[in-house]
């Protein structure tokens, strides 16, 4: 018999392997490959995803790393978390406007100090790895400096990164708000130095909610939108009952909330609105007409009492669902936790998510929800290799637990319960470590 000819790659990860195959919420395909491998070039991209035995026939490695006891996942898309408010989990008493006044906006206003942004942003990039999520949508402050300083340790630390800061001017401290040119110019600034920096890093527009921003900002920003095409928009949605009250009194003439971002040009296939959970059917409707992606805040809407989100009323349009752990509203920087967190919430409106639906949402749903599809939210041939390691055989009641198994998915499920940082023993992004335990 002829030898086959072996490609040579840069190194191959060896493990059990977890995926999702390209697939959508309703019909998501998880798969698991014990004793697995991920053939990876010098470059970060996936060359060949399979079984051990049959990548070592095609591959020839520089390097072989072994995770023996481990499961190998796609990093997690985190699509909404706010940086400044990284030190304010946990703030007790209050809902979301009365939470927003009485702990967040002195707290942002503290971490817009560039000593501040500086002290604590490789810990919140760091704090992402620990939990295995690799990519993350998020709000930095209104200002513009420490929002340079987050996207340089965003570069540093090695993270995939969509980062964008608040914009505001009105109904806030007035430290906090920025003229409509003033933050203009900071968010064009922003833009052209950060936006596709290393294919890893790139700028979205960031109203904070109508609510926050005048009629004129908002208009700004809808044509920022416009003129920077490859730029992402991300704001909240129909959180809270006052809040759209709120609303409704600000902008009289806009016949609901969704139409106060869609009449300024907001809203379209690059604009991620966080919890969506009072949305109405028109709303919703028109939500998937535009091709709007959701981000679903679990943890967030169970510690502030903002709802329980409708899931179902999204899925039957066929609107992209991901998850966000909104820090510091949300109650727990892991996504492990957060997709337990919307399991429960749907058991409490008697109805189910799915676990292989679990597993998309916090993986391919968010890269499809960020644009990233095409480079990651599973393991596929010519995908990045974004990866966490999973060694669940540390804690002695999950190994148990997972032990008495008979499927992966019971296995992948019963980890989102257990879930403890020191389970993530590696990290990579674009199949370099990022992230390791000691
Ligand atoms: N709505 C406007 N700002 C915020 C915020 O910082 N957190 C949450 N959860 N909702 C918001
Ligand atoms: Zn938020």
């Amino acid at each position: 018999m002829k030898p086959v000819t072996k490609h040579v790659c840069d190194q191959i990860f060896r493990g059990t392997l977890w995926n999702c195959n390209n697939s959508s919420f309703i019909a998501p395909d998880f798969e698991e490959i014990t004793d697995g491998a991920l053939a990876i070039d010098s470059q970060g991209k996936i060359l060949g995803v399979g079984t051990y035995t049959s990548l070592k026939k095609l591959f020839k490695a520089k390097k072989e790393t072994h995770f023996k006891d481990s499961v190998l996942l796609p990093g997690f898309v985190d699509t909404h978390i706010h940086f400044p408010q990284m030190n304010q989990i946990g703030c007790h008493g209050e809902s979301l406007l009365g939470w927003l006044e009485k702990y967040i906006y002195p707290e942002e206003l503290r971490m817009s100090h560039p000593k501040q942004a500086e002290r604590f942003s490789s810990l919140f990039f760091r704090e992402l790895f620990q939990n295995g999520t690799t990519t993350s949508l998020v709000l930095s402050s209104s200002d513009a400096g420490s929002t340079d300083i987050l996207f340089k340790s965003a570069k540093a630390s090695g993270a995939r990164a969509i980062i964008g800061k608040v914009s505001m001017d009105r109904l806030a401290p007035k430290e906090l708000t920025r003229s409509v040119s003033q933050d203009k110019d900071h968010s064009e600034e922003l833009i052209s130095k950060w936006h596709g920096k290393e294919g890893r890093l790139f700028y979205a527009l960031t109203p904070r909610f109508s609510p926050a921003c005048s009629a004129s900002m908002l208009k700004m920003l809808g044509e920022l939108a416009q003129k920077h095409k490859g730029v992402r928009i991300q704001t909240h949605f129909s959180e809270n009952t006052d809040e759209i009250q709120l609303v409704r009194k600000l902008f009289p003439k806009s016949k609901d909330y969704l139409h106060t971002y869609e009449d300024f040009g907001l809203l379209n296939e690059r604009t991620v609105l966080a919890h969506c959970i009072h949305a109405t059917s028109s709303e919703i409707s028109r939500m998937a007409k535009l091709n709007v992606k959701v981000s679903h805040c679990p943890t967030s809407n169970l510690f502030l009492g903002s709802g329980l989100f409708p899931m179902d009323l999204f899925s039957k349009k066929e609107i992209n669902m991901s998850v966000g752990t909104d820090i510091g509203a949300g109650t727990s920087f892991s996504l492990w936790t957060t997709l337990g967190a919307a399991y429960t919430i749907q058991r409490l409106r008697h109805q189910d998510v799915s676990t292989a639906q679990l597993f998309y949402l916090a993986t391919l749903g968010g890269a499809k929800a960020l644009g990233l599809e095409n480079d990651i939210g599973n393991f596929e041939v010519g995908k990045k290799a974004d990866v966490q390691v999973i060694n669940w055989k540390k804690k002695a009641i999950l190994k148990a637990r997972m032990e008495n198994s008979q499927t992966a998915l019971d296995r992948f499920f019963s980890c989102l319960f257990h879930f403890e940082k020191d389970l993530i023993e590696a990290v990579f992004v674009n199949g370099k470590k990022v992230f390791a335990q000691l």
